[in-house]
C-alpha cells in the first residue's frame, strides 16, 4: 500500500472556518469570496438554501443559496458536505444560472457528499403547512423544507444524495418516508396524500443529473490539506440562530457554531487552524425572536435603509439595532475565533453618536454573557456605552490610518472587549472595499 494522508498529518494546508457571529446576514459571502483567493477548496457544512450569500465582483451582483461561494473563482474545488440539506431542484437551477453566466459547474469543480440529506417536495409542503397552522406563533422559517428535512435525518428516514444512484432504493425510501407524512397531510393539514411514484418521478430527472457530482467530501478535504492546500469552511446563518446555542426556538435547524465545520464535512477539529468570526458593525435580525438592542426610531430606519437590510433569500426587511457585545462574547466563547472580519463599517457614517451594548441587566443582576434561561433575552435591559460617531464616507478608504479616529476607536473597543483582532474591515460590498490589517 502506498503512502496515505492522515488527519494527524494534514500537511501544511489549513482549515479556515468562516462563520457568522450574530443572527446571520453579517456579510459572510464577501469574506468567503475574499479568502477563497488563497484557498484550494471551499466547503458548505450546514444549512441549505435558506442561506443567501450576495457576492459583488467588479460591480456585478450574484446571489448563491446552495452552491459554495468559491464557485465564482476558477480552479477552486467546491464541496457540499454531509451537514448540509440539499434541495436538488434548487441546486440544478443554480447550476443552470451560473452556467449561463459562463461559470464552470462541472463534476471536476463540484462534489456533493453521498451522505448529504436531500430536501424532498414533501419537506417543503410540510414546512408551509406547519407555518400556516402555527399562524400567530410562527418561527419565521423560510418555508424551504429545511427543518422537516433535518427532522427526517434524525428520525433516520431521510433520503441521502448517495441514494440518487439507486432508483429502486430511492423508491423504497420515499414510500417509507410518506407513510407517516401522508397521515399528517390528510388528517392534520387537510391536504391530499402524496403518491410515492409521483414523487419519485418528480425527483428522478434532477437526481440522475446529480449522480456524477457525488463523491467522498471527507477524503477530498483530507487530500487537499495533505497536499498543502487550504480548505475554507463556509458557514451560513449565524451563531445566535444555532439550533442548540441560539435564541431557541427562534433558530435555524442546524448547528452554526464553528465546531460544526468538522462534523458537517467529515474532518477532524484539529485541522481547523483559523476561525474567522464575521461581525456586522451593528446588529440585524430577520423574522421573529428576541433582539435586546433593536432600534425602532429613526436610527433603526437609517441603518436599515443605508445598509440595504433586506433578506437575500426572502426579501424580508431586517430588524436593525446597535452592536451587542454580550452576544458577541457568547459567540466567541462558542466558536473561538482567531480573528474577526468586521463588515459594513461604512453604514455607520453620518451618525452623531454610536451606542454599544456592553452588558445586560436581568432580574436585578448585571450580565456580561447572556443569561441561559430560555426566552431570557426578551426581558434583559441592555447597558450601553456611547461613543462619538463620524461624518466621513468610508467606502473609498483602503488603509487603517486613513479611517477617521472615531471609527478606529469603535473598532478598537470591539477588539478590546472580545480580545480578538479585527484583521479584515469591510467598508463596502465590493472586494476592493476592504482594509486588511497585517
Ligand atoms: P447569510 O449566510 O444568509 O447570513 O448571508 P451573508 O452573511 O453572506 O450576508 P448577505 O449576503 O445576506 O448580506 C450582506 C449584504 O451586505 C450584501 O448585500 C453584501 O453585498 C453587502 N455587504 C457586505 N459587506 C458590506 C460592507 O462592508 N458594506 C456594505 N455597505 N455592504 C456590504
Amino acid at each position: 500500500m502506498g503512502e496515505f494522508p492522515t488527519q494527524q498529518n494534514p500537511g501544511s494546508g489549513r482549515g479556515i472556518v468562516i462563520h457568522g457571529a450574530q443572527w446571520g446576514d453579517e456579510g459572510k459571502g464577501k469574506i468567503v469570496d475574499l479568502l477563497t483567493e488563497s484557498a484550494k477548496a471551499v466547503v458548505r457544512f450546514q444549512g441549505g438554501n435558506n442561506a443567501g450569500h450576495t457576492l459583488v465582483v467588479g460591480g456585478e451582483k450574484t446571489i448563491v443559496h446552495l452552491m459554495p461561494s468559491g464557485i465564482l473563482h476558477d480552479g477552486k474545488t467546491c464541496l457540499i458536505g454531509n451537514g448540509v440539506v440539499l434541495d436538488p431542484e434548487v441546486l440544478c437551477r443554480e447550476m443552470d444560472t451560473l452556467a449561463a453566466q459562463g461559470v464552470d459547474v462541472t463534476p471536476e469543480r463540484l462534489t456533493i457528499s453521498k451522505k448529504t440529506q436531500v430536501i424532498m417536495p414533501y419537506h417543503r409542503l410540510l414546512d408551509g403547512a406547519r407555518e400556516t397552522l402555527l399562524a400567530g406563533a410562527k418561527i419565521g422559517t423560510t418555508g424551504r423544507g429545511i427543518g422537516p428535512c433535518y427532522e427526517d435525518k434524525m428520525a433516520r428516514i431521510g433520503i441521502r444524495a448517495g441514494d440518487f444512484a439507486y432508483p429502486e432504493l430511492l423508491a423504497k425510501k420515499i414510500a417509507k418516508a410518506l407513510v407517516e407524512k401522508n397521515t399528517l397531510f390528510t388528517k392534520l393539514y387537510d391536504m391530499p396524500a402524496l403518491d410515492p411514484d409521483a414523487v419519485l418521478e418528480q425527483i428522478l430527472p434532477v437526481a440522475k443529473r446529480l449522480v456524477p457530482y457525488l463523491g467522498d467530501v471527507s477524503s477530498i478535504i483530507q487530500k487537499t490539506l495533505a497536499a498543502g492546500g487550504d480548505v475554507l469552511f463556509e458557514g451560513a446563518q449565524g451563531t445566535h440562530l444555532d439550533i442548540d446555542h441560539g435564541t431557541y426556538p427562534f433558530v435555524t435547524s442546524s448547528n452554526t457554531v464553528s465546531g460544526q465545520a468538522a462534523a458537517g464535512s467529515g474532518c477532524a477539529p484539529s485541522v481547523l487552524g483559523r476561525v474567522v468570526a464575521v461581525v456586522k458593525a451593528y446588529t440585524t435580525r430577520v423574522g421573529s425572536g428576541p433582539f435586546p438592542t433593536e432600534l425602532f426610531g429613526t436610527v433603526g430606519d437609517y441603518l436599515q435603509e443605508k445598509g440595504g437590510e433586506f433578506g437575500a433569500t426572502t426579501g424580508r426587511k431586517r430588524r436593525c439595532g446597535w452592536l451587542d457585545l454580550v452576544l458577541l462574547r457568547e459567540s466567541a466563547r462558542l466558536s473561538g475565533p482567531t480573528d474577526i472580519a468586521l463588515t459594513k463599517l461604512d453604514v455607520l457614517s453620518g451618525l452623531f453618536e454610536i451606542k454599544i451594548c456592553i452588558g445586560y441587566r436581568y432580574k436585578g443582576k448585571v450580565y456580561e454573557y447572556p443569561p441561559q434561561d430560555e426566552g431570557a433575552l426578551e426581558f434583559v435591559e441592555p447597558i450601553y456605552e456611547t461613543m462619538p460617531g463620524w461624518e466621513e464616507d468610508l467606502s473609498g478608504i483602503t488603509t487603517w490610518e486613513d479611517l477617521p479616529l472615531a471609527a478606529r476607536e469603535y473598532v478598537s473597543r470591539i477588539e478590546q472587549s472580545l480580545k480578538t483582532t479585527c484583521s479584515i474591515l469591510s467598508v463596502g460590498p465590493d472586494r476592493r472595499q476592504t482594509i486588511i490589517r497585517g
